[in-house]
């Protein structure tokens, strides 16, 4: 990951002629995720999980914690450039020089990498910062360096509690990729999301009162793997949630901000917003998905009429078959709605349905949420068609799930009133 090397060199040279106009876009929080695009294929960024914080949600997150002053100390454990470094340093005042302002900030500012690069950019990027606030320069880079001692490269995952006791904030956005689960004392096995590994461990070492505003993938908030990830967040930190949306233009990936204070109690987290309605599709339907797995199930057995997304035209009636396939797993017996599975925030409707009104079993296939009505009736089914098209159901979805798939607990809660 030597992917920053020409451009913290080119840094460096630009501290020895300072230019103004240059010396303000180096520290652009908009401007660095631009530049690393440049450098890296997306599949390297992917992998690093190098995703830089722009300003509008660098400043939305720094707001959610309590002022910084010249005695807190903020940590960023995974600090890439420095991008959430650099807006923290805003609340603080400078001195005249360089050497005492960074004296100062280099007791507040403190920040992890794994990647060397990252955090001479981090460092570089913190000068600039402090010489754009118009002070002296009055000590070379090497001495600059050794004011911020606390930014240095380091596994956030190798951290002890002793090494956090003075922590007084923390900033993060750490990576979304996906590890394997540290498994001990852990709320899931297997594969899980980086960045709930990340923000878990600072959980477990943080000082009490410590506060934290933490930017993080939707998953952790609405994915129902997580489940456990959130309620052992609950008897961790007393927090709010705010859904955010898309990480910025280029990252599809929508994010929300989890800010609040450590506190080893039972804390009750509203993780959304989304009104509980005492009625729901649960009431009144049995949800699952699909039982057919295209790629597993053996075309083997009798032959059924058989459904997946692609023939499934959005609000459309389907009344006989349209593909035939052998199957020898679980049919179902219509009427009933399928649900697509995959779905944005962006699309018109988050519910994509359609009525499948055969009358004999079909087979439905795993990227499908079937949703059929206990009472077996096609009038019950008709209803749902239209509560799945308004706007309050397409509220409902945005504010429960950002994800780009629906999740069969979601689908159940979506609300339902029989009469209206
Ligand atoms: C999503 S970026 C965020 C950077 C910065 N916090 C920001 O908001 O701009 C995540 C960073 O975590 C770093 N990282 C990944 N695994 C890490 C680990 N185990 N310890 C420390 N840093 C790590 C990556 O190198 C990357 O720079």
């Amino acid at each position: 990951m030597n992917a920053l090397t020409s451009h913290n060199a080119a840094m460096r040279k630009l501290l020895l002629s300072p230019d103004k106009e240059q010396f303000r876009r180096l520290v652009d929080l908009d401007n660095i995720d631009l530049v690393l695009r440049e450098l890296l294929t997306i599949e390297e960024m992917r992998e690093a999980g190098s995703f830089f914080t722009g300003q509008k949600l660098a400043t939305k997150a720094v707001a959610l914690l309590p002022v910084i002053t010249s005695r807190s100390v903020v940590l960023d454990p995974t600090c890439g450039a420095g991008n959430l470094l650099i807006e923290a340093s805003r609340a603080l005042g400078v001195e005249s020089t360089l050497s005492t302002t960074l004296l100062a900030w280099g007791k507040v500012l403190w920040g992890f990498d794994l990647h060397a690069h990252f955090i001479e950019a981090t460092k570089l990027r913190i000068v600039v910062e402090a010489m754009n606030r118009g002070v002296e320069q009055d000590c070379d880079l090497d001495e600059a360096f050794e004011l911020l001692p606390n930014i240095l490269v380091k596994d956030a995952l190798s951290v002890e509690k002793l090494e956090l006791e003075k922590i007084s904030h923390v900033l993060m956005n750490p990576p979304f990729t996906i590890w394997p689960s540290p498994k001990e004392n852990y709320w899931k096995e297997g594969k899980v999301n980086a960045a709930g590994i990340v923000f878990d461990h600072y959980l477990r070492l943080l000082p009490e009162d410590c506060s934290i505003s933490a930017i993080l993938p939707d998953v952790l908030r609405s994915g129902s793997r997580y489940d456990e990830f959130r309620s052992f967040t609950s008897q961790s930190m007393s927090a709010t949630v705010e859904v955010w949306g898309r990480f910025n233009r280029k990252t599809d990936v929508d994010v929300f901000l989890l800010s609040g204070k450590i506190k080893t109690a039972v804390n009750l987290i509203k993780w959304h917003n989304a009104e509980q309605n005492s009625v729901c599709i649960s009431d009144y339907f049995d949800v699952r998905t699909g039982p057919l797995v295209a790629y597993r199930d053996p075309e083997d057995g009798p032959e059924y009429p058989y459904f997946y997304p692609k023939i499934c035209p959005q609000w459309g009636v389907i009344r006989e078959a349209v593909e035939m396939r052998r199957f020898t797993g679980k049919v179902l017996t219509p009427p009933f709605v399928v649900i697509k599975r995959t779905s944005s925030p962006s699309d018109r409707n988050r519910a994509s349905a359609t009525l499948i009104n055969l009358r004999e079993p079909v087979a439905i296939e795993n990227h499908m949420i079937v949703v059929k009505p206990k009472d077996g009736k096609l009038k019950t089914c008709k209803k749902l068609m239209q509560v799945l098209q308004t706007k309050k159901t397409n509220n409902f979805l945005n504010e429960r799930i950002r994800l780009r798939h629906l999740t069969v607990g979601v689908i159940k809660d979506i609300p339902f009133v029989e009469e209206e």
